[in-house]
């Protein structure tokens, strides 16, 4: 509640310069308000109109919207497209030279692809990926680098109509497995290894080790890009190099013509529960989703040179890398490196090096880079930047200030978007040409975005109460269902309480008098560490499954650089641990978990007690769990405390 109540004090408002409004797409508050009423007046029609606009079809559409199976709605649906069409040989007629992304590998060599170059490289590997029989409907997972090949490999799957799905490369052999399995892919792409921060990433050896693993049966190829000149163990008849695949494919390859509602790909996220869900998008929707929002949230200009730092494992590298911009004929960076490598200067360095216009990263590398040298931007000139954009998490205001001031120079707008894998795309973000900033807030809903904050009946609240955010009406690129799990889907994101009619989000925010959206964070048992969502459960399942470990409760801390920090409480089987003892079981367990989901999901920090504090009934609790975290003052009312002395083991870090 403290850091609502900071933020909610915040009254600095930026209003766009005059300059910036002139030219914006959506410009000034009229424009926008006009959008926003045109959506609330012809909502099918806003939405079919923009399909139009935004889409190249194949087949057009001839209805909007089928809601009579909802919440499993359709958009579009008899109309037929490529996603791959859109994003690459559509710019072709009239932009072929044009430059489609500009790579800066890890040790800083650059290479440039056109629009005419993305092309004939994905349709050799697509052909390739046709050879070996992959076909539409097929699942494939994709466990790369950020390099130029990832975003091939995506378009690739598009253009042939078989569903990706993008396993984040610092996930391991456990989460790669799970993802294989939930999804029962037929091929793996991947790189012998990877290049981050100076360091390779075993990311062949990680397939390997996931294959040994049971239930991966369904893999017949693993496809290995080869990035260094480090081997990689190879079975034969299964594995083959990405240059013997492409060898002598034709450059041309003709699109699989899909329907707008085909599963464009699953991504894994987590959720209040154990195991990550599928999010599943469609085709058409997602894609009108992305480029829409991209165009209108970015202000596209064809001379941008946009860069998002986000890595294609993630949904923003999906909507803001891989498919925004490429369906708008954008120009923009692709970095497989670190902000800190060689030092933390690399993202001013690159911005000045590429002329980057619009810069999107994520508030936990703000702060990290504030740390490590808060005045270097000012050594690098930064004058072709125009706006900065941020994702993932709340954003403080005094980080905000500094990236306004000392990135931004004062006169970027910043686009603070608020939105989730499952909505595809931005929901509450300012349209910069229009909506004036606040530091901390995500402002206003897109138009076409009817969004609210509801209490538990489903009414909306009052302003500057917090209450649960809620989408009203369904929207394109909305999640269609988790893959195999529809009944989940419903339950989660549809949930009776609001009569099924709402798209729960699972935040919680505020507004203030002027309507603007605060995010407050999640209502569920979902942690946001540096912009990641990971699910409490998740890393409590991996906890218990280590031989020593009897029971565990996961909780978050606040922490100034990744937002949230994962301290877990951990009752062995044996004794609990004292002195070195415990510090080196602490280790392990750390280990343990990196290596069984990935080293986002490490604990900070692991206490050892007898016993985790229940109620009579059974159940932990939470709540005081957290308070121990963040080291405060037990306040709460523990008299149901079933053991109440093993407070104080748990208030011992190791
Ligand atoms: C949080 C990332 C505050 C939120 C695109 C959401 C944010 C979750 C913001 C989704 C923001 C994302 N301000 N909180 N601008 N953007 N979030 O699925 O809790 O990785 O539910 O999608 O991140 O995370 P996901």
């Amino acid at each position: 509640m403290s850091t609502l109540e900071s933020i909610l004090k915040e009254t600095r408002s930026f209003p766009p310069s005059d300059e910036f409004r002139r030219k914006a797409t959506v410009s000034g508050m009229e424009a926008y308000n006009t959008l926003c009423e045109e959506a609330d007046d012809h909502y099918l029609s806003f939405w079919g109109d923009l399909a139009r606009e935004m889409i190249s079809w194949k087949k057009p559409f001839s209805r909007v919207f089928d809601d009579s199976n909802a919440p499993f709605f359709k958009w579009f649906d008899d109309g037929v497209l490529n996603v791959s069409h859109n994003c690459i040989d559509r710019h072709l007629p009239l932009n072929a030279n044009k430059i489609a992304l500009i790579f800066e590998a890890d040790g800083g060599e650059v290479t440039r692809l056109t629009y005419a170059e993305l092309y004939h490289r994905v349709c050799q590997f697509a052909n390739g990926l046709k050879s070996l029989g992959i076909q539409k409907g097929d699942r494939v997972v994709i466990y790369m680098p950020m390099v130029v090949e990832a975003i091939v490999a995506m378009q690739a799957c598009a253009r042939i109509g078989a569903i990706h799905s993008v396993v984040f490369g610092g996930f391991s052999a456990g989460a790669v497995r799970d993802r294989i399995q939930d999804a029962g892919a037929v091929a793996v792409i991947t790189a012998n290894e990877g290049l981050r921060g100076g360091k390779t990433v075993p990311l062949k050896a990680t397939v390997d080790e996931a294959l040994a693993l049971e239930g991966c049966d369904s893999v017949k190829n693993v496809i290995v890009y080869q990035r260094t000149n480090g081997g990689a163990h190879w079975v034969e008849g299964r594995d083959i190099w990405w240059h013997k695949l492409t060898e002598g494919q034709s450059e041309h390859c003709e699109p699989e013509w899909m329907n707008a509602e085909d599963p464009l790909f699953i991504l894994y996220t987590s959720g209040s529960t154990g195991k990550p869900k599928g999010i599943q998008h469609s085709s058409a929707g997602y894609l009108l989703g992305a480029a829409n929002s991209f165009r209108w949230v970015f202000d596209y200009k064809p001379n941008d040179v946009f860069w998002c730092t986000a890595d294609v494992g993630w949904i923003t590298g999906h909507s803001y890398v891989c498919y925004g911009p490429l369906a708008n004929g954008a120009t923009q960076v692709i970095f497989e490196g670190v902000p800190t490598y060689p030092d933390a200067s690399r993202f001013w360095s690159m911005i000045e090096k590429h002329k980057v216009t619009t810069f999107y990263t994520a508030p936990t590398a703000i702060r990290s880079l504030i740390k490590l040298g808060a005045d270097l931007p000012k050594q690098y000139d930064l004058s072709s930047l125009r706006l900065l954009g941020t994702v993932g998490e709340p954003i403080n205001p005094e980080a905000w200030m500094w990236y306004y001031e000392v990135v931004g120079g004062g006169r970027c707008p910043i686009v603070d978007t608020w939105w989730q894998t499952e909505t595809g795309s931005a929901m509450i973000a300012p349209l910069p040409g229009a909506v004036a900033t606040k530091p901390g807030s995500c402002t206003l809903p897109l138009p076409g975005v009817i969004a609210d904050i509801v209490d538990e009946s489903g009414a909306p609240v009052e302003p500057g109460r917090g209450g649960f955010l809620v989408i009203k009406k369904p929207f394109p690129s909305l999640v269609r269902t988790i893959w195999g799990d529809a009944d989940r889907f419903k339950k989660t994101y549809f949930p009776e309480e609001f009569n099924g009619q709402y798209y729960l989000a699972g935040d919680s925010a505020n507004r203030d008098e002027n309507g603007y959206f605060w995010i407050m964070g999640r209502i569920d048992d979902v942690l946001n560490v540096s912009g990641h969502r990971l699910g409490t459960m998740e890393i409590e399942s991996a906890l218990v499954a280590n031989p020593l470990v009897a029971e565990a409760a996961v909780v978050g801390k606040p922490h100034d650089v990744k937002g949230e920090a994962v301290v877990a409480f951990v009752v062995l089987k044996g004794n609990r641990p004292e002195g070195d003892d415990a510090k080196k079981i602490a280790t392990e367990l750390k280990n343990w978990v990196a290596h069984e989901i990935g080293k986002i999901a490490q604990p900070d920090d692991i206490r050892f007690g007898e016993n985790l504090p229940k109620t009579r009934s059974g159940k932990i609790m939470r709540r005081l769990l957290r308070s121990i975290a963040k080291g405060e003052e037990i306040s709460q009312d523990v008299s149901t405390l079933e053991n109440p002395h093993i407070l104080s083991q748990l208030q011992q870090g190791v």
